[in-house]
């Protein structure tokens, strides 16, 4: 019997996908470069489904029913180049490559391009719901072109984590580089989340004097409520969890220095070339990054700051729940920020993402699962031309009913010296946009003057310059 599917590269990630597929009843074939990886999936798993264990790439290619569908995943970059080069020679046209690591969509493209040459499908794909995900049902965000999805989707739509309403968290996201387009900016909304979440603990504690432990409540009941995600579960966990040597809690004794592979940063580098501004996760990458300056910091550390008394328990509570309403405004902003960039990369590729359907498939499986996002659903599901996730109308009115706690907030944190960047991003990003007029008029008279860059006006059509080396006159320009 023939494989359906190809694993190659059975690390955590690849074994348990290849286990998915075979528990779905799909024959498997297995590949890795060292052979002991194969062996201990067939070892502690090989009951639950149909493996089929193999040694050589010729071997791994053979065993799999045509077109082929083999799955590579190994560690993003250059390792993923090797085993393109390795099996694409012994691949036919109409055969199927799927990349399911987190890929920069560019290398994507790229490498979409020089398989189609060969009439071999290349198919990006962003796999996200970690471990536990592509075991149970990761949400799956394929590119490549419509007629690989044909071939590939209802597979994948078998393997994938179901909505609450039963459909699949997974779609055809569009061409080439698309599907690890939108991967990217899952996880630059990922790491804004993260972010967000631990602003607020950072003012429960500081601000609100709250304990680890207290603080755990608070996040229970606000999952309980519309902030009611993988991440805010997780992180009443995280606040809950004592460490079994010292006794303290545990975000007490773990370093304060978060990493990063890369991806967040790469939804930032590439908002900036498409002109989108991305400023909430932006904060979170650069958060990140200032966490890491140990020197710079204890550099610092003797700076002053503003005396802060910690608020009385009634006051806290009260405070709890303003920055309930400070998050998740702030989290409207980061999802409006990261669809704004998902529609301008589709606009700019030709991808013609449907955004309503990237919200769709991101509410089961991936790491920023949510009821939040059938909400997000919903805006697109009633329009699906939507301008921006705060022109729907239930957006708008929760970000405005939310938005004086969300001042008293960020200004609380402000006096008590707690650095809330992504709040503070995200209230900017409100008010600039809610403004009627914004001092870029003043930038724009400022390049003028040094540098003749000349500008617009409101009240009459064409370009103008104002001689200010001279008598100050206005001139028409261009
Ligand atoms: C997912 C995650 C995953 C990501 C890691 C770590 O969707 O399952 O986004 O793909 O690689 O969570 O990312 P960082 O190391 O950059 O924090």
């Amino acid at each position: 019997e023939k494989a359906d599917i190809g694993v190659t590269g059975l690390a955590v990630m690849g074994s348990n996908l290849a286990r998915n597929f075979a528990r779905h009843g799909f024959t498997v074939a297995l590949h890795n470069r060292t052979k002991a990886k194969t062996d201990a999936l067939i070892k502690d798993h090989g009951d639950e489904g149909d493996f089929v264990p193999t040694t050589t790439a010729e071997e791994f290619v053979a065993a799999l029913e045509r077109p082929r569908r083999l799955l590579i995943m190994v560690k993003a970059g250059e390792p993923t180049d090797a085993v393109i080069a390795e099996f694409a020679p012994l691949l036919e046209s109409g055969d199927v490559i799927i990349d399911g690591g987190n890929a920069h969509f560019e290398d994507t493209r790229r490498r979409e391009r020089e398989l189609r040459e060969q009439g071999i499908h290349f198919v990006g794909t962003g796999v996200s719901g970690g471990e536990e995900g592509a075991l149970n049902g990761p949400s799956i965000m394929p590119g490549g072109s419509a007629e690989s999805y044909g071939s590939l989707g209802p597979m994948l739509e078998q393997i994938a984590a179901k909505a609450k309403d039963g459909k699949p968290c997974t779609t055809h996201i569009g061409p080439d580089g698309a599907g690890h387009f939108v991967k990217m900016v899952h996880n630059g909304i990922e790491y804004a989340d993260m972010q967000l979440i631990a602003e607020a603990y950072h003012l429960l504690r500081a601000v609100a004097g709250y304990s680890p432990a207290q603080i755990a409540e608070i996040f229970r009941t606000w999952n309980d409520g519309r902030l009611d995600s993988y991440l805010i579960q997780i992180t009443a966990e995280v606040l809950a969890h004592t460490d079994a040597a010292t006794g303290k809690p545990f975000v007490d004794v773990v370093a304060d220095q978060a990493e990063q592979k890369g991806t967040g940063r790469w939804t930032v580098q590439v908002a900036l070339d498409l002109g989108v501004p991305v400023s909430g996760i932006a904060e979170a990458v650069f958060a990140r990054s200032l966490s890491g300056h140990a020197e710079l910091r204890a550099a610092s550390r003797d700076l002053p700051g503003p005396r802060g008394t910690t608020l009385d328990e009634k006051a806290a509570a009260r405070f709890a729940d303003q920055v309930e309403q400070a998050l998740y405004a702030s989290k409207i902003v980061s999802y409006t920020q990261g669809f704004h960039q998902i529609q301008t990369g589709s606009e700019e590729y030709g991808w013609d993402i449907d955004l309503g359907a990237i919200a769709s498939i991101w509410r089961g499986g991936c790491i920023i699962r949510a009821a939040f996002l059938d909400r997000i659903t919903a805006a697109y599901a009633s329009r699906p031309d939507l301008p921006s996730l705060l022109s729907d109308e239930r957006f708008a009115q929760e970000i405005g009913a939310a938005q004086e706690d969300w001042r008293t907030v960020v200004a609380a944190a402000v006096q008590h010296g707690v650095p809330v960047p992504g709040f503070s991003a995200a209230l900017a990003y409100y008010d600039a946009l809610r403004a009627e007029r914004l001092p870029a008029a003043l930038t724009q008279a400022q390049r003028d003057f040094f540098g003749a860059h000349t500008y617009r006006r409101d009240d009459r059509e064409g370009t103008f310059h104002t001689l200010w080396g001279g008598d100050r006159s206005e001139t028409k320009a261009g």
